[in-house]
């Protein structure tokens, strides 16, 4: 794996462009699927997830191509329905093709996604869902088969508001006979997204973004152009940046009313906060002051940014208490950031972080995307130059990381796997 080096101690200042959100634009590609034709999607991030999903429309016989900063999925009438392991493995959110494939053709074969490094990553709720409305699932092999012999809408209370399951159970219901209820729906952004942009392409959908989505199945789908909602965890994580090394920085294209609570917890740890139309910058002096926060789902604390605002509070005037309560073994990153002098203990799914006045440079490994990202801060801050390892990670949800961190003013080089540490220049 490639490895990025990093020399501390500069702040970060100035303007980084963000793109439209990773989560939404590989729901949004799937999403394709419901119709035949052509689907442009407009500010689509040009990550490695995205090849990914990319590759797996091809597999299904659609063809994917990126003309004048739009991608382009062209959805031909008959697709396959199959989604195979050597994709799925390098990214579970595959699985988000089920709903459409059974809404399109009544039949999936999906692989398991299995676990990973940030926990078990179950489907259950997916699949019980997709139960209600007349699916009936087999395994064989590692795979999944879901069949229908016609989607029938229900009534469907989610037992945790999972993104994946929602997402799933909404693109399956679009094109179901009858009207289906997901109550305790995920409400984070990229749904009320996803629903806007099948609501264009002909869908009956009310409520999502709230708990309740209520869909009103339709016969037929037609392609549409839609514009990616703006990443916000991409944003937040350069906001993030910025504040750790003492900077300002703001990120251009962010939706501030997507980051409510993301922005009051940087206010609460002493940073100056401002937003507007289209931008939203954080600055900061001095050290942080120490703060709780509490992973939940959306309008909570993005799980997905737990790891940078340990990088942050590792460097607070005090002990704050970090609490995730979304994925299982979300902290596994904190054994490498203690290697750069962190002070943090974790209990459970509490981790009580100690403020300290720095970090020190030290070979790492970026054990998943946001974690990865989280040690860039780490090393931008460190006393050094850190290594990090895995940095395929980051490649995943970040597009071109270390061009626009430089653009910021960090010193950041990127070192193929073969060019031993030594020879460095
Ligand atoms: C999505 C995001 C991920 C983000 C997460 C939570 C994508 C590609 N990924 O992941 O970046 O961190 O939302 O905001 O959009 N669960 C079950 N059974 C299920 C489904 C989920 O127990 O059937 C559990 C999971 O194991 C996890 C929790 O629910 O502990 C949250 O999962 P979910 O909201 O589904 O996240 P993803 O859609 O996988």
């Amino acid at each position: 794996m490639d490895r990025y080096l990093v020399t501390g101690g500069r702040p970060l200042h100035g303007r980084v462009a963000i793109n439209g959100a990773k989560n939404s634009a590989l729901k949004l590609m799937a999403a394709a699927l419901l119709a035949e034709g052509t689907t442009t999607l407009r500010s689509v991030p040009r990550i490695a997830d995205v090849s990914t999903m990319g590759r797996v429309l091809e597999r299904l016989g659609c063809a994917v191509a990126f003309t004048d900063g739009a991608m382009e999925i062209d959805v031909p009438s008959n697709i396959a329905s199959e989604a195979p392991y050597d994709l799925v493995r390098q990214m579970r959110a595959s699985i988000i093709v089920l709903g459409p494939l059974l809404a399109r053709t009544g039949r999936a074969r999906v692989a398991m996604p299995g676990g990973c490094n940030i926990g078990s990553r179950k489907i259950d709720l997916h699949l019980k869902g997709l139960e209600r409305m007349g699916v009936e699932v087999s395994y064989d092999h590692g795979y999944l088969n879901a069949r229908s012999p016609g989607l029938e809408g229900a009534t469907i209370t989610l037992d945790f508001p999972s993104v994946g399951a929602t997402e799933n159970l909404l693109m399956a219901a679009v094109l179901a006979k009858g009207t289906t209820v997901i109550d305790n729906a995920a409400r984070e952004p990229e749904i009320a997204d996803l629903a806007e942009m099948l609501q264009a392409m002909g869908a009956h959908i009310s409520g999502a973004g709230t708990p309740t989505i209520e869909i009103e199945g339709v016969a037929g789908l037609k392609p549409a152009h839609h514009d990616v909602v703006p990443d916000r965890i991409e944003a937040a994580t350069y906001l993030i940046a910025g504040a750790a090394t003492c900077g300002d920085v703001t990120a251009s294209g962010a939706r501030a009313d997507h980051l409510d609570l993301v922005l009051a917890k940087l206010a609460d740890a002493g940073c100056d906060v401002d937003a507007g139309s289209g931008f939203v910058r954080v600055a900061l002096s001095g050290r942080p002051r120490a703060v709780d926060f509490v992973t939940l789902p959306y309008p909570g604390f993005p799980t997905d940014l737990q790891p940078q605002m340990m990088v942050l509070l590792s460097l607070a005037d005090g002990t704050s208490i970090a609490t995730e309560n979304v994925f299982e073994s979300r902290f596994m990153f904190v054994d490498e950031l203690l290697r750069m002098g962190a002070d943090i203990r974790t209990e459970g799914h509490h981790a009580v972080i100690r403020g300290r006045p720095g970090l020190q440079a030290a070979p790492v490994r970026s054990p998943d995307i946001r974690a990865g990202a989280a040690l860039v801060i780490a090393g931008l801050v460190a006393d050094g130059v850190t290594e990090i390892g895995g940095v395929e990670y980051i490649d995943r949800g970040y597009e071109d990381f270390e061009g626009k961190l430089s653009v910021l003013g960090a010193e950041i080089e990127r070192r193929d796997r073969r060019a031993p540490a030594g020879l460095e220049a």
